[in-house]
């Protein structure tokens, strides 16, 4: 087959099919495995979001109380791994954390990392026990006492407890659960294709769930969240916005949080996290970051034309929380586990090796010269890799 013209970053590139996540970029429109995010949003929580993603439609009541008791019971960590997160440096980051954690557990369940069905166990046991991993590590690094696996709380609720250390209120816990929903799959991101990557090989799915974090630690991915934070305290104040964003735009500079691969319009997303940044914003009197972002948004769409995207407005919510920055990302991580997940089982099912082509335009026929009758400047860097 003739190689087709080369598609810089795989843009608009369909690799797979896939019956997981629908998104239509022209209308905004985002769907997990056939139900609009907004009705998910508005009416699911992230424990049922996750049985949907896995079995491919919405559980019964009592299938979503045995996946919500299976999930709380799989929190636990094994000790070993928890001593040694008791023993990283508190400058350790906490994605590093997440993406070392996820292979050093693998170490202790080799009966979960065997690809094929029996990884819908390893995709519950990653989905329960990343907040624990989080949670440990925050704790010591604050010196506060370790976490206890509170059975009773559900997955957003521990999630804030184990990195707060307090009991979340209500808002708190449904603003989280939502935010999990949004951030659990979003077809072939940079991260889920790297972890059907990984088990397209017939890896194992605590080496694809590690591949994933390590992708979506990247600035341009999921660790975008955290830089609009720095960005925002950067400003200031609404009247510095436009100073700053042109000059960064001059610069050609990235804002983070706006613009997307595939959304040509607003982040579905963005819509429902904007929602909420206000209300948690105005339940707790700040809207600071709130004000800030709005402004931002109506700057950036001016000058650049573009959009918010789903990490615009998240860390706006999680910094009301009192969560540290530099958990954001992992509060993503958290969440689209799920999302992997649903994706390497389904690789598994129709499993096809992913390797593409590269277009070659190196040099070729280059005649071997043997080491003692090289000229000692071999000429302009680039002919062969600079020593
Ligand atoms: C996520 O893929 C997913 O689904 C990801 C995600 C998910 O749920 O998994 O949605 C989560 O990763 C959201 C994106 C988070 N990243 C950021 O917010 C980082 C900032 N955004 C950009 O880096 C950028 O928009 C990307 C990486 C998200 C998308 O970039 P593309 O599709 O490769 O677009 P591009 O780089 O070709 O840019 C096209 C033009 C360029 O202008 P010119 O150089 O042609 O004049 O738009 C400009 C870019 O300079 N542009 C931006 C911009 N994003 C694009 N200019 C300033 N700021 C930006 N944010």
């Amino acid at each position: 087959m003739e190689p087709s013209e080369v598609q810089r970053g795989l843009q608009d590139v369909v690799a797979l099919e896939s019956r997981i996540c629908f998104i239509d970029g022209r209308e905004g429109r985002l769907l997990y495995r056939g139900y609009d995010i907004r009705e998910l949003a508005e009416r699911s929580t992230f424990e049922e979001v996750a049985y949907l993603l896995w079995y491919g439609r919405l559980p019964t009541a009592g299938q979503l109380r045995d996946l919500t008791q299976r999930l709380r019971e799989l929190r636990i960590l094994p000790e070993p791994l928890r001593a040694w997160i008791g023993s990283l440096p508190a400058t350790t980051a906490p994605m590093d954390l997440l993406r070392t954690a996820v292979s050093a557990l693998a170490l202790f369940e080799p009966e979960e990392t065997r690809p094929g069905p029996s990884s819908i166990g390893g995709a519950q046991r990653l989905t329960a026990v990343l907040p624990t991993i989080l949670g440990e590590f925050h704790r010591r690094r604050s010196g506060r006492p370790p976490l206890a696996p509170r059975p009773e709380l559900s997955a957003a609720a521990y999630l804030l407890y184990a990195v707060l250390d307090r009991e979340p209120t209500e808002l708190e816990a449904r603003a989280l659960d939502v935010a999990l929903i949004l951030h659990a799959d979003h077809e072939l991101n940079a991260s889920t294709f790297a972890a059907r990557v990984t088990a397209s090989t017939l890896s194992d799915l605590y080496s694809a769930v590690t591949s994933a974090i390590g992708t979506l630690k990247g600035p341009l991915h999921g660790g975008a969240n955290e830089r609009v934070m720095e960005l925002l305290d950067e400003i200031g104040s609404v009247d510095r916005v436009e100073e700053v964003v042109k000059e960064r735009l001059a610069r050609h500079e990235r804002i983070m949080g706006f613009g997307h691969r595939v959304y040509k319009v607003e982040d579905p997303r963005a819509t429902i996290l904007r929602r909420w940044s206000e209300k948690v914003g105005a339940a707790r009197g700040n809207l600071h970051y709130y004000e800030l972002l709005r402004k931002l948004e109506e700057v950036v769409h001016r000058e650049k034309g573009l959009y918010p995207n789903v990490d615009l407005y998240s860390g706006s919510v999680y910094a009301l929380f009192g969560i540290p920055p530099d958990l954001f990302t992992p509060l993503f991580a958290a969440s689209r586990v799920a999302g992997w997940t649903a994706h390497v089982l389904e690789e598994y099912d129709d499993l096809r090796l992913i390797r593409p082509t590269a277009k070659y335009v190196g040099p070729t026929d280059l005649a071997y010269v043997p080491i003692g009758e090289r000229p000692d400047d071999p000429g302009p860097a680039g002919a062969a890799r600079p020593a």
